[in-house]
């Protein structure tokens, strides 16, 4: 990373339920700058929910949208972005993204993550039901290397959100600063 301006993206990645939007929408609100998410921009441009997607396509369909998205939906400076939890899992995307803007990589806990997601039947690869943490847990560690390397860490749990964008935008603005000495 380094090397960016301070227009530079800030990109948020990260699993399902870690607060990226949440985040997102309040540091573009802070920054007054666009707020966007490529699940809402595959949405735009498909006319099809996410669930819409994965049942008439499948997976690997929406993985070359969201490809589509980093290569020719988003802008290449001045935004926040919020990205789908699995994104990183197409190869070359980690590296993609990082050209694109500063990433961070937002955590929780499989536990926090299931109380943020459990009601919300919009997220087709995950479980309801008793399973539903183990299987978190499972796709958890199957993205972990790709998460580990992706950006910036940042945790999440039990932090309000006001908290969280006063320390990314502290990181983001270190990252971003142009050294004028
Ligand atoms: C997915 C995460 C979802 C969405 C799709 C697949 C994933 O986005 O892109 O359901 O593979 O982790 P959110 O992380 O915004 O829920």
């Amino acid at each position: 990373m380094g090397g960016f301006s301070p227009n530079a993206n800030l990109i948020l990645v990260g699993f399902m339920g870690v607060g990226k939007s949440s985040l997102g929408r309040q540091i573009a609100e802070n920054w007054s700058r666009p707020f966007l998410d490529t699940d809402k921009i595959i949405q735009e441009k498909t006319s099809c929910t996410i669930p819409e997607i994965f049942a008439r396509h499948g997976e690997a369909f929406f993985r070359r949208l969201e490809q589509k998205c980093v290569d020719e939906w988003l802008p290449k400076e001045g935004a926040v972005i919020s990205t789908g939890g699995g994104i990183l899992t197409s190869p070359g995307m980690t590296e993609k993204l990082q050209q694109l803007g500063v990433v961070f990589v937002l955590r929780a806990s499989p536990q926090t993550i299931y109380e943020r997601t459990k009601n919300c039947g919009s997220r087709p690869l995950l479980h309801t039901g008793e399973d539903a943490i183990a299987h978190i847990k499972k796709m958890l560690a199957e993205r972990e290397p790709a998460y580990a390397k992706a950006g910036i860490q940042i945790r999440t749990d039990f932090r309000p959100i006001c908290e969280l964008a006063s320390t990314v935008s502290r990181i983001f603005c270190r990252e971003t600063a142009t050294n004028g000495a």
